[in-house]
């Protein structure tokens, strides 16, 4: 596979959030490229069933760490066992994180009744939960010289997704996260560590499903007005993001640094009109 420009296979990446939809999605992806894979999870049971499924593929190492992305001194433990096993990591992906249901504003209330705690709680777990295991993680990978930070960003910092303040605020300090540190990884340490962001479009995934689908099945109004500005007519399949993920953890990317990646149908090109 020397010639394949995209080949990540012998890697070892820590995939925050991968116990989730997302997450246990490219998780999958990476391990039948043969990247060893850490699933960092927040419970236990979740995390584990995570691991043992993707043991089952068969072609590379399967770690669970159970942590939370919030949590500085856990982030720290999680990293010297880590760096214990594997002497390092060269993938970090954070894909922990999502929308908190107090921080949706309903229709029928506005932004002056939503509760000051429920922003901070989804501000906190995006935007935080996407820092500090950059700065725990990505300590291993300055070391090692080489590397690749995926940062998951949204629609939401592209242009404004009503009813979801906080997380608006959030994803556009993840945009803003990955191009500060793409240039400080780059300038002060190599060339070779990159960090870049996704932002993916319209995903079904367990947060956004009561809003998006109907419990008959049906699409709700908010989520025709969704198809309607994506020029695709469609919701992404989760699989879709596990080319833009390798893409950017390859070879191919190497002069890819500080960028943020649409995967949405063209939702965030389109007027709509
Ligand atoms: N599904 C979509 O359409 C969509 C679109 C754009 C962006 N995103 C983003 O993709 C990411 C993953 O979303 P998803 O749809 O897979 O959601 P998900 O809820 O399935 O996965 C999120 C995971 O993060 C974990 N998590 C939450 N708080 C944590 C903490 N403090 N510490 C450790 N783990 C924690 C959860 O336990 C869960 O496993 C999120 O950042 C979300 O904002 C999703």
């Amino acid at each position: 596979m020397e010639n394949n420009i995209f080949d990540i296979s012998g890697k070892n990446a820590v995939v925050t959030g991968g116990a989730g939809v997302l997450g246990g999605s490219i998780a999958k992806h990476l391990v039948e490229q043969g990247v060893n894979v850490v699933v960092l999870g927040r419970h236990q049971e979740n995390t584990m069933a995570k691991v043992e499924e993707l043991k089952q593929i068969g072609k590379a190492d399967v770690i669970g760490v159970v942590s939370d992305v919030l949590d500085t001194e856990k982030l720290k433990t999680a990293r010297e066992e880590i760096a214990s096993k594997w002497g390092g990591i060269d993938i970090l992906i954070n894909c922990a994180g999502g929308n908190v249901p107090g921080a949706t504003i309903p229709d029928d209330k506005t932004v002056f009744d939503m509760k000051i705690e429920d922003f901070e709680k989804v501000t906190q777990i995006n935007m935080n939960g996407t820092v500090y295991p950059s700065l725990i993680f990505g300590e291993l990978i300055a070391k090692k010289g080489e590397g690749s930070i995926i940062n998951i960003s949204s629609m939401a910092s592209y242009s404004a997704i009503t009813r979801v303040l906080g997380y608006t605020v959030a994803k556009h300090g993840i945009d803003g996260f990955t191009q500060w540190m793409a240039q400080e990884m780059a300038i002060k340490f190599s060339e070779k560590i990159r960090v870049n962001a996704i932002a993916p479009g319209f995903f079904i995934g367990n947060q956004n499903r009561a809003l998006l689908i109907n419990p008959d099945g049906s699409l709700t109004e908010r989520s025709k007005k969704v198809i309607a500005r994506t020029p695709m007519r469609r919701f992404g399949d989760i699989t879709e993001l596990n080319g833009a993920v390798q893409f950017l953890c390859s070879k191919a990317a190497s002069f890819i640094t500080g960028a943020v990646v649409p995967v949405d149908g063209g939702f965030s090109s389109f007027s709509g009109v």
